[in-house]
């Protein structure tokens, strides 16, 4: 059986693209062969901030055919997670540490036609989610504190990665992995080769000098760490 993706992927996060602009962002990314696009929702409870919501979301899906993941930093998920499917998320992604009902909302996000992803934040270990193994397509590890864009990775998170990676292969059931936060080409690779199947990026795409480059760029990194 397959447990990883057939090579991995580069999700770009729209926090840090310029809102002026989106589709044409848009556009840039999908050319320079990102596949997936990562959306931020924030609700300034869960974390210190407040981003996008499900108007926006609408949008987006009208300017693009790639996968929307809606990464959803918000209290009470289970309130929103199936409505983000319907505003056309592909992907939706809760956080472990905001819900007590985990099972349900899971169940709610593929019930809507979504894959079920759980977030873990720097702090939460991966064992949280042993008896979940099996109901969500995707678990997010945190490399940063969840809330802004541009913050610097959290070396410890590589390990992280591993042990989750080998968890995977002792259980044999298929989840893909995606890391989150202060992605760039120094740790992409490493990440790749630790099992990540998705890495996000923002600054390291957005801010670039030249965007569309640094997709590619990362992606060859990313290739490197698959073939190691
Ligand atoms: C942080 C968000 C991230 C963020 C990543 O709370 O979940 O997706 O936008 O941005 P960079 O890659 O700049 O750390
Ligand atoms: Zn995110």
């Amino acid at each position: 059986m397959t447990l990883r993706p057939a090579s991995p992927l580069l999700a770009p996060s729209l926090l840090s693209a310029d809102f002026t602009r989106l589709g044409e962002e848009l556009r840039m990314i999908e050319s320079a062969g990102a596949q997936v696009v990562h959306v931020d929702v924030m609700d300034g409870r869960f974390v210190p901030n407040i981003t996008i919501g499900l108007p926006v979301v609408e949008g987006l899906r009208k300017a693009t055919t790639l996968p929307l993941d809606c990464h959803l930093m918000i209290v009470e998920p289970l309130r929103y997670a199936a409505d983000f499917v319907k505003a056309g998320a592909d992907w939706v992604s809760i956080h472990q540490e905001a819900d007590p009902h985990l099972h349900r909302t899971l169940a709610a996000i593929r019930q809507a036609g979504g894959k079920a992803g759980v977030v873990l934040n720097p702090g939460t270990p991966i064992e949280t989610l042993v008896d979940l193994i099996g109901d969500f397509d995707f678990v997010l590890l945190m490399s940063v504190n969840p809330g802004f864009g541009g913050q610097s990775f959290i070396p410890r998170v590589l390990d992280k990665v591993k042990r989750l990676n080998a968890l995977r292969a002792a259980r044999g059931v298929p989840f893909f992995i995606q890391v989150d936060g202060g992605v760039s080409l120094k740790n992409a690779s490493d990440l790749v080769r630790a099992g990540a199947d998705c890495l996000v990026a923002g600054n390291a795409v957005f801010k670039a000098e030249a965007p569309g480059t640094a997709v590619a760029s990362l992606l060859q990194e990313m290739g490197a760490g698959r073939q190691a």
